[in-house]
């Protein structure tokens, strides 16, 4: 099996094996958020659904007839299938369409010619530089979308996965956790990392923005490991505005510096974060974002 999808298809298992007993907020609102896109679509246009993973937060049922699941996860076609009891049409591709890549490299900067290896630090080195050239190309959502022209786009909790896989990958390939501890020092490997994230995840913005469908994003914005969990006023734009009582001491964005609002470029419909506790030490601030498609805007 391809070793990108293995990972995922651990993490899902270690996902659902967790503590879901204070999920129920979470669930009751990604699921109406969602429910809403597949009430609203068009029955008969396509209807795209990425990270569609086992269906946890997707309403299939809802789901018009010609609805394609999309993810990696090579469990997640079945998965959904005993949640749902729907055999879904499916897509098992990297959506971001540059994680076998990103692994590629990292073991092409542990090598040195065919059998040399390169010592770790020197390798840290070695791929903070290259990943400077390597752009992830989204080419398999961006023909999908030529070629079967859905009407509706769900994005389920799926790009701000995208950094913790790629750290994990760069770790794996390394074979050391290569981040630097101590957070008032500079770690260029981790932050050219995160400008590979966010070209990753700017691009399959790009290509949704451009596809003319209606959207519906839920994506991580924040993880705080620590401290107290926070309120929320009032939605803002930028969502470190919106977020109250700074007792947290840790917060990571999975996002790395995307604006997404900017990046899909129209005024959203609706938009809404909340607070989903995953865990005792990991507090997730959820963004939900429903947007008309680009000819509505037009209008
Ligand atoms: C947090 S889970 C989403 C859960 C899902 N919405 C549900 O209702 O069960 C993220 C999903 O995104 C998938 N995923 C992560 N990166 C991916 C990628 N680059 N391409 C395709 N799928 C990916 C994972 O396999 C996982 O199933």
């Amino acid at each position: 099996m391809d070793p990108i999808a293995t990972t995922l298809a651990r993490e899902q298992r270690a996902f659902l094996r967790r503590r879901h007993a204070e999920w129920e907020p979470h669930l009751v609102k990604v699921r109406a958020f969602l429910g809403q896109g597949l009430t609203q679509a068009d029955p008969e246009r396509p209807v795209l659904i990425l990270g569609a993973g086992s269906g946890l937060e997707i309403p299939w049922h809802l789901a018009p007839k010609d609805t394609t699941g999309w993810d990696l996860d090579p469990w997640s076609r079945l998965r959904t299938a005993l949640r749902h009891r729907r055999w879904a049409p499916w897509v098992f591709e990297d959506l971001a369409g540059g994680f076998d890549a990103l692994a590629e490299t990292v073991a092409r900067s542990r090598r040195f010619g065919p059998w040399a290896r390169v010592k770790p630090e020197a390798a840290k080195a070695r791929l903070t530089g290259l990943l400077k050239d390597l752009q992830p190309d989204p080419e398999a959502l961006r023909s999908w979308i030529q070629q079967h022209q859905p009407g509706t786009i769900l994005a389920a909790n799926v790009l701000g996965q995208f950094h913790a896989l790629a750290r994990r990958i760069v770790a794996q390939g390394l074979g050391s956790e290569p981040w630097e501890a101590d957070p008032e020092r500079p770690d260029p490997l981790a932050e050219a990392v995160e400008a590979w994230v966010q070209r990753a995840a700017g691009a399959v913005l790009e290509v949704l923005a451009q596809s003319g469908a209606h959207l519906r994003l839920v994506h991580d914005r924040a993880v705080f490991t620590a401290g107290t969990v926070p309120t929320l006023g009032a939605f803002t734009p930028r969502w470190q505005d919106q977020v109250q009582g700074t007792a947290w001491l840790e917060v990571e964005d999975p996002l790395p510096e995307l604006d997404v609002l900017e990046r899909i470029g129209m005024t959203p419909m609706e938009a809404q974060r909340w607070i989903w506790r995953l865990a005792e030490d990991q507090v997730h601030l959820v963004e939900a974002l429903a947007f008309g498609s680009a000819s509505d805007h037009d209008r």
